[in-house]
């Protein structure tokens, strides 16, 4: 099977901006990948090479039938990146303002879903050989730790995939099934980043799949790759 050959990678999330760079990385670092989004360029997909598995990951169902085509197709995963989310944006003088439903999507896809996700992904390290390197690497920002007025149910959704993250990492990371929430500051500031940049968060994730060890569970970055350090409001390499 092609895992024996090549590891798999399978990007979640693969929209115009962040999921195409780090699916190119993957790929030129020898992988298998595939692509999952509700809607996609099958075709163009196929060209690049890649797996597309459409899938709205809002919907339990979705995220089961992706996994088992994935692996069916593909074989289980060395490097899972979730890069999905909704947001619906709500006026800083009324948090309230967006139905139940609507804030329930964002908090799903964003975060809750991800815990069926994490699931799979461990399932599948499970079948992997014990020398392959394997992360699952939540694409974040700074909601978990920033208030940020209009966008209640992003940081909900944040806030559950970190939550996620941590316990996984903490439990599994040992084991060399490793867990992440990796987002992006500005270097300048430490401040969120608007538009995120493909080619950091590529680099950056590649080089957490190689990592040997699980260490921290958040990984803070910048526009150009290095790390960045909240606590002391710094760039440290
Ligand atoms: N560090 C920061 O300050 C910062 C700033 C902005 C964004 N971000 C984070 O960066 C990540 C994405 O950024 P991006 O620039 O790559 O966005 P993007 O190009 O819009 O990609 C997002 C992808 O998610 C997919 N998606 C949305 N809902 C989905 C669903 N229900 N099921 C499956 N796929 C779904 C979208 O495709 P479909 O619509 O076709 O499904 C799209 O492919 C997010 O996690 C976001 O929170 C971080």
């Amino acid at each position: 099977m092609s895992t024996i050959s090549k590891p798999v990678a399978f990007i979640i999330g693969y929209g115009s901006n962040l999921g195409p760079a780090i699916a190119r990385k993957f790929r030129s670092e020898g992988f298998n990948v595939a692509v999952s989004a509700r809607t996609l360029d099958e075709k163009a997909a196929k060209e690049d090479g890649y797996l597309s598995i459409q899938a709205d990951f809002g919907d339990i169902a979705s995220v089961r039938n992706a996994f088992d085509r994935l692996e069916s197709e593909l074989g289980p995963a060395a490097a899972v990146v979730y890069n999905a989310y909704s947001s619906n944006n709500t006026s800083p003088s009324d948090p309230l303002a967006n139905s139940y439903e609507t804030f329930l999507n964002n908090v799903n896809v964003t975060g809750v879903n991800v815990y069926e996700v994490a699931r799979r992904t461990k399932a599948g390290f499970e079948k992997l050989p014990a020398e392959t390197p394997r992360a699952f690497i939540g694409t974040g920002n700074l909601t978990p730790w920033v208030h940020f007025h209009t966008l209640l149910g992003l940081s909900v959704g944040k806030r559950a995939m970190a939550n996620i993250v941590e316990a996984s990492a903490r439990a599994y990371g040992p084991q060399g099934y490793r867990f992440y929430f990796a987002h992006e500051v500005k270097g300048s500031t430490g401040g969120p980043q608007p538009q995120p940049t493909g080619q950091a968060h590529a680099d950056v994730f590649y080089r957490i799949w190689q990592q040997k060890e699980q260490g921290p569970w958040e990984v803070c970055f910048t526009e150009t790759g290095a790390l960045y350090d909240r606590a002391a409001g710094k760039v440290v390499a």
